[in-house]
């Protein structure tokens, strides 16, 4: 039974969904692999290195393509390979099932199985599976890294014979999985920092990397049953317009990381409120890609706007695509693990599986 991966399009996507690591797992569980001339040498990953641990490698994508039972990318291949795609095969990957609706349509109507796994349910036994956790946590890391990085002020408070230099504050606006590593990265460095959300759950988790919670005052749950934020109203957002705009004057860097699953991401910095930042401010939107936090975000540019800079890369994970494709490799070999019937060595489509069931794109 073999398992396959083809060439990412590099000018978008540089993590790979096969790590060499990886591949002795797939061994064990008696799969081959099949990857493309060149797979990751762009990650500084010979093809050698794979040699060595098993791969097979093709210098012809159609080979691999065709010689595979299960194909797992990162992100839904061009149309000329997926046309490549025939009956019965599986294609897993972040398929981006909301912007690619007539795509997939087209390929589950020739029997092919798509799982995407941005689909993947919040359930205690997806965890190892949660691409969106593994990639969000390092995107909010790196969020914090950039923006510090472009920031013309030191970080820390600083007490020197020649003065001191007061701590840099920052806001994180959306507490989830990026937000929370971002507080965290931030507070290491030794800023101040200030986070809010619309989940009040997340209050105590702020709070308990050392965060204030900037609470905008609401009647209405906005929490859905799976953990996710609900659009806010119009009430909402100009009480969290209000609470923000004052809050802007004293921060020097802000990180957007507020997204609705499948939705634009709501506009939540106006320009107004850019207005009264101080010039030298710093605002990295991770939601830049679905439109923005932002209204000022313009995808991978940096925006200069009366000295605050402004910036958001369409792709933030092709800045540390090593340590990406090491996670992500994981979370598809444990997805994959859940797919495979170990005793009949084959791929079991169980949909009464709540994993299996809500990945799948129908
Ligand atoms: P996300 O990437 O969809 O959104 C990021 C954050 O933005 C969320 O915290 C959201 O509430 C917030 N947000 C949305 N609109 C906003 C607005 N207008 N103003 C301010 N904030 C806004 O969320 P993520 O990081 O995927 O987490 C979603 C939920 O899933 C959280 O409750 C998280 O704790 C939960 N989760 C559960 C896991 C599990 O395995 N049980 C694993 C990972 C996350």
């Amino acid at each position: 039974m073999f398992v396959g991966s083809i060439s990412e399009d590099l000018k978008y996507e540089k993590r790979v969904a096969i790590t060499p690591d990886i591949i002795k797992k797939y061994k064990s569980l008696g799969l081959e692999i099949n990857i493309t001339k060149n797979y990751a040498t762009h990650l500084g990953i010979s093809d050698h290195e794979y040699e060595t641990v098993g791969a097979n490698i093709y210098s012809n994508t159609d080979e691999v393509i065709s010689k595979s039972k299960v194909l797992i990318q990162m992100k839904l291949p061009n149309e000329n390979n997926l046309d490549k795609l025939r009956k019965d095969q599986i294609l897993i990957g972040v398929l981006d099932p909301y912007s690619n609706k007539n795509k997939l349509a087209e390929i589950i109507s020739k029997d092919i199985k798509c799982f995407s796994l941005e689909l993947l349910p919040r359930i205690t036994r997806a965890q190892s599976m949660d691409i969106l956790s593994s990639q969000a946590n390092l995107a909010g890391y790196k969020a914090v890294v950039d923006s510090f990085a472009y920031f013309k002020k030191a970080i820390p408070m600083m007490m020197t014979a020649a003065g001191t230099i007061s701590a840099a504050k920052v806001l994180i606006v959306g507490a989830g999985v990026a937000g929370l590593q971002a507080i965290a990265t931030a507070k290491r460095m030794g800023a101040i920092v200030f986070a809010t959300d619309v989940r009040l759950a997340s209050k105590e988790q702020v709070e308990s990397l050392g965060g204030k919670f900037l609470v905008v005052e609401s009647s209405e749950s906005l929490e859905t049953e799976g953990g996710y934020a609900k659009e806010v109203s119009a009430d909402f957002k100009k009480k969290q317009e209000e609470l923000l705009k004052e809050t802007l004057k004293k921060i020097d860097i802000v990180i957007c990381t507020a997204l609705i699953p499948g939705k634009k991401a709501p506009i939540i910095i106006k320009k107004d409120m850019i207005d009264v930042m101080q010039s030298s401010s710093v605002i990295y939107d991770l939601a830049a890609s679905q439109g923005g936090n932002s209204e000022l975000t313009k995808v991978n540019e940096l925006v200069d706007y009366n000295g605050v800079k402004i910036m958001g890369d369409a792709n933030i994970l092709n800045k540390l695509p090593v340590s990406a494709s090491n996670l992500y490799a994981k979370n598809i070999f444990n997805f994959l693990c859940n797919l495979f019937d170990k005793e009949k060595k084959n791929f079991f489509l169980n949909l009464e599986d709540e994993i299996i069931n809500k990945t799948m794109v129908k």
